[in-house]
């Protein structure tokens, strides 16, 4: 008998991240950004010059991407969280999830990760294809969604950048639109997700949300 999974989805700036983290932590279980595992392979690809439209390479570069709830890991090594946060990383980690076969080695990593997760005691899921394609069972499924606006302005804020607005808005708009359009798992809600828009919701607001349903849902297993 393990915990819940919950799964939380959406684009850059809507929140995610801090809800999951704070989720995670009320409920006392492990919370999983599998956004480091598609970072992590990204900065390979940069570190190693292999080109962001080779499939193949990408996909056997992926292959030495570890996902746990610390984050991501290369070769057994830790990668930091500065490092994989850095706009080249983000640029190129939107680039790289484009790929079928990166995908797919990334696939069973992040399922591994999130039923370990739950064998010891639940966890909470952050991504882009969470409750579509990596967990299409979790026990609850959340998109978050915000205007374009309003999250470049978050991520501006959150990194200390504030005078670089207008390239952060470019950026996300780019990001939205590859992470989007791409053919396989594209962003998108899962047809049993709740579905909240957080342009004017407190970060506050939104974590009771999931949190009321999480602990509704798990009172019933
Ligand atoms: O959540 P993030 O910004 O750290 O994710 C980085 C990139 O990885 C994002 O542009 C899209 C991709 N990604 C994905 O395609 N599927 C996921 N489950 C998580 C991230």
């Amino acid at each position: 008998m393990g915990g819940i999974l919950v799964a939380i989805d959406g684009p850059a700036g809507s929140g995610k991240s801090s809800v999951a983290r704070a989720v995670a932590a009320r409920l006392g279980v492990v919370n999983l950004n599998t956004g480091a595992a598609y970072r992590a392979a990204a900065l390979l690809a940069l570190r190693e010059n292999v080109d962001l439209a080779d499939g193949e390479g990408l996909a056997a570069l992926a292959r030495r991407v570890e996902l746990d709830p610390e984050g991501a890991s290369i070769d057994g090594a830790r990668v930091g969280e500065p490092e994989l946060r850095s706009p080249d990383v983000s640029a190129a980690a939107s680039k790289v999830s484009a790929h079928v076969s990166l995908r797919e080695v990334l696939l069973p990593v992040q399922r591994a990760a999130a039923e370990k997760a739950r064998a010891q005691g639940g966890g909470v899921v952050e991504g882009r294809d969470i409750g579509t394609v990596v967990l299409p069972d979790a026990e609850l499924k959340v998109y978050l969604s915000a205007a374009p606006e309003e999250r470049a302005r978050r991520r501006a804020y959150q990194t200390g950048r504030e005078g670089e607005l207008d390239r952060i808005r470019a950026a996300i708009a780019r990001r939205d639109r590859q992470d989007s359009e791409r053919e396989i798992s594209p962003l998108k809600p899962a047809a049993d997700a709740l579905v909240l828009d957080t342009t004017s919701l407190s970060l506050e607001e939104v974590i009771s949300r999931v949190l009321d349903l999480a602990i509704d849902l798990r009172g019933q297993t």
